[in-house]
């Protein structure tokens, strides 16, 4: 059998802040163990504070390990390095920048704006569909237009795990959605095909459903898992989708999840004011 080859292995991990006015540490996330395949596209969801921003930051190599395992291709993650980008809700461009200039600067800090990274470059801005607007500068574009630009930006520089912290959710719901459908068919054609690795946190159920091929469900925090959960729907996948049974069994399935932790979560906060703020 051809099993994928494992990308990522996040093993009994613990991470944390240290805060600076008391001086004490306090974990974000502690005891999280699951892995994730070669090319596999998955969601992560969790009440509001659990510590789903911490861990990608740890993914980026931004927040050190305090315990456990936390590799990529076999590797202790160690620090920040280019073979991982991450996008956040705002899409931080440089505003003196434009368009493809910005989508550049990934290429162009590595030394990599030759032939081919213009070609790249190129490519990128049809594939997210920004084709007339390379000289349009940040203040000149919609909220939907600036996610583009930061996602071609972050894939102009052929990452090999693409990290999402909900980078659609400043977003109103009709360009959510569109951009949920774009997401999907630049995953599915960029790389000759075969989807980049992704890692992408939400909030929102549907949209995990929608963009994964599995959802980690997390517990309040600090977070650790509370169960993996196989998105078997067929791709290439459209909006539509989301109007089947099939979807709506998945969604509500995970909902009552998250919603169970959100619970969980409030509880703890009533016996105990110190605890995590959830919500
Ligand atoms: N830089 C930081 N310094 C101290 N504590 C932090 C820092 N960032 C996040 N935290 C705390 O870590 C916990 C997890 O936060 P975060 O990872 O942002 O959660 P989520 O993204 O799931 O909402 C929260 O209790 C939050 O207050
Ligand atoms: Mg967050």
């Amino acid at each position: 059998m051809n099993l994928p080859r494992r990308k990522l292995v996040v093993e009994d991990l613990r991470l944390g802040h240290w805060s600076r006015r008391s001086g004490a540490f306090s974990l974000a996330c502690d005891g999280l163990s699951f892995e994730v395949a070669e090319n596999e596209f998955v969601a992560i969801v969790g009440p509001s504070g659990c510590g789903k921003t911490t861990f990608l930051t740890a993914l980026a190599g931004l927040t050190p390990v305090t315990s456990g395992r936390l590799e990529l291709n076999g590797e202790q993650i160690q620090g920040p390095a280019p073979d991982r980008s991450l996008v956040f809700q705002h899409a931080s461009l440089f505003p003196w920048r434009d368009v493809a200039a910005n989508i550049e600067f990934g290429l162009k800090a590595q030394k990599r704006l030759d032939d081919r990274g213009r070609k790249r470059v190129a490519e990128l801005i049809e594939l997210v569909g920004l084709t007339g607007k390379e000289d349009k500068y940040p203040r000149e574009l919609s909220g939907g237009m600036s996610q583009r630009v930061n996602l071609a930006r972050a894939l102009a520089t052929d990452p090999d795990l693409l990290l999402l912290d909900e980078p659609f959710s400043a977003l109103d719901a009709q360009t959510r959605e569109l951009m949920q459908d774009e997401l999907t068919r630049i995953w599915q054609a960029d790389g000759a095909g075969t989807g980049k690795t992704a890692i992408f946190v939400t909030h929102d159920v549907p949209e995990a459903v929608f963009l994964a091929d599995r959802v980690v469900v997390l517990s309040s925090g600090p977070a650790h898992l509370v169960e993996v959960v196989d998105v078997d729907l067929p791709r290439p996948r459209r909006s539509d989708i989301k109007r089947t049974p099939e979807f709506q069994e998945i969604h509500d399935y995970i909902l009552g999840l998250v919603m169970s932790q959100t619970q969980s979560g409030r509880r703890a906060m009533d016996h105990d004011s110190n605890a995590t703020v959830v919500g």
